[in-house]
């Protein structure tokens, strides 16, 4: 018996799946590598963006015909989109090839759902809207050997007014720090080198912590974990990182010196009408602090063009603040309304074709400051960690630098899971190719 589990959305899916992965390797399925190979076909499921949504929609319509080929297929939609009430009931309606929808907080079911299904062939739902306390210890089935995702905290309270996260994936919890530890610890020994922690706002790690800590005395106690050599976190919120913060990464040998600090806008108005808690002058404050206490540091954030009532003033103020800020690269994304949101309510919504124009014109700006970063790199030496081959070409190997930069270089399957330095040959806006030493 085997599976096939296809992932959208960001790490917190990606470790999801990796879950889902171990609780289907205990009842027996092992991995399938093509789609007709499979006895059960899992779809775990984004909604940051109405395009994510588009995506599986069309991919569970495509399912229809491999279900009536083999009756016995299970059919499996989870994740972030199913939260939602009405898109689940939509899929339930439309597509009764579907044998199974189950929610973000309903994964350690996924065993007893399936036996269900096996034995009754009836279809299964079961999605909770939240849960208050967090699952502990289920198996899981790691994507990497040497670089592993490690949830630290769980939903968002922050309520960005664009954003559905909040509404699909709980109120926010921390997991409990020894439980993390050792977690990282059972890794370590089992031979990963990276971790990353993952939370939707991990500068309010601990807030609800009995006795408390704070994310910065979790860094500093992952930091002591013998055998790793990096730590990542994703993502944190600008208005949460304060100096202190800053400086106990500074003195945190294996804490990479990368800060992914989404912005959003530049606009003080939008900012605000966002629900985000900053100023632009507020954040380039902190990434002033950031350069000068980490001067070797990366920065990179998050933009989102068109949200309801943007005019070409606040626009202007997004380019003004790209470049002043000078990101390494920046993730770039047209608003997207969602249903239950209160920005989707917002009147003065922006025609499509205007978001496009203004995404285009930030994209060619940022293109122009990541490339001229990056040239910066050229005959530099740095050391990567080898994650895979790269899907573009053969025999070409890609890592990350502490950075967090892409790196592209021929070599040997050998070389996956482990630090080389890499000599940076030629530079380009979105990764550089470098020459193993
Ligand atoms: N918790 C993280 C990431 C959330 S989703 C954070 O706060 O940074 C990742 C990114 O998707 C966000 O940073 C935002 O830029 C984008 N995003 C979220 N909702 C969106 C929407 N409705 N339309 C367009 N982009 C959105
Ligand atoms: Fe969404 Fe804001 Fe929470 Fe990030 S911090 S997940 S953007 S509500
Ligand atoms: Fe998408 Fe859910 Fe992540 S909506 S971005 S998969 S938390």
């Amino acid at each position: 018996m085997k599976y096939l589990i296809t992932t959208y959305g960001c790490q917190a899916n990606e470790r999801d799946s990796e879950t889902i992965a171990g609780l289907l390797r205990e009842i027996g399925y092992e991995e399938a590598h093509q789609l007709p190979e499979a006895d059960v076909l899992i779809f775990n499921t984004c909604c940051v963006r109405e395009k994510a949504e588009n995506k599986v929609l069309s991919q569970i319509g495509k399912l229809k015909e491999l279900k009536e080929r083999n009756p016995n297929l299970i059919i499996g939609i989870c994740g972030c989109m199913v939260q939602q009430e009405q898109v689940s009931a939509k899929i339930r309606q439309r597509a009764p090839h579907v044998d199974l929808i189950f929610g973000t907080h309903n994964i350690h079911q996924l065993p007893e759902l399936i036996h269900n299904i096996r034995q009754t062939r009836q279809a299964q739902v079961r999605i909770l809207p939240d849960r208050e306390e967090i699952i502990e210890g289920l198996p899981s089935c790691r994507k990497y050997p040497f670089k592993a995702f490690v949830n630290i905290t769980y939903g968002c309270d922050n309520f960005c007014s664009y954003c559905i996260v909040p509404y699909v994936r709980g109120r926010e919890k921390s997991r409990k720090p020894q439980d993390i530890l050792s977690e990282i610890e059972k890794l370590a020994q089992d031979g990963v080198v990276e971790v990353v922690l993952l939370g939707q706002n991990v500068n309010s790690y601990g807030k609800n912590l009995d006795p408390s800590c704070s994310f910065g005395e979790l860094l500093a106690m992952v930091n002591e974990v013998p055998g790793l050599r990096r730590i990542r976190y994703l993502t944190s919120h600008p208005r949460d990182f304060t100096e202190e913060l800053v400086q106990i990464i500074a003195g945190l040998k294996k804490v990479c010196p990368h800060f992914h600090l989404p912005i959003q806008s530049g606009s003080n108005r939008i900012l605000q009408k966002m629900n985000r808690g900053y100023t632009r002058e507020q954040y380039l404050e902190l990434i002033t602090t950031i350069r000068r206490i980490v001067p070797e540091a990366s920065i990179t954030t998050d933009l989102i063009v068109g949200f309801p009532g943007e005019r070409d003033e606040d626009f202007q103020d997004t380019l003004d603040l790209v470049r002043q800020a000078r990101f390494d690269s920046a993730f770039t994304f047209l608003y997207s309304p969602r249903t239950g949101t209160p920005a989707a309510r917002m009147k003065e919504q922006i025609p499509l074709a205007l978001k496009k124009e203004r995404l285009q014109q930030l994209m060619d700006l940022q293109n122009e400051i990541s490339l001229t970063i990056n040239k910066g790199m050229e005959g530099q030496v740095v050391e990567i960690l080898v994650e895979a081959f790269s899907k573009k070409a053969q025999n070409i190997l890609e890592g990350r630098s502490v950075t967090n930069k892409l790196v592209l270089m021929e070599g040997s399957a050998d070389l996956i899971g482990r630090f080389c330095q890499v000599k940076i040959t030629e530079a380009l806006t979105w990764f550089l190719k470098g020459d193993l030493i």
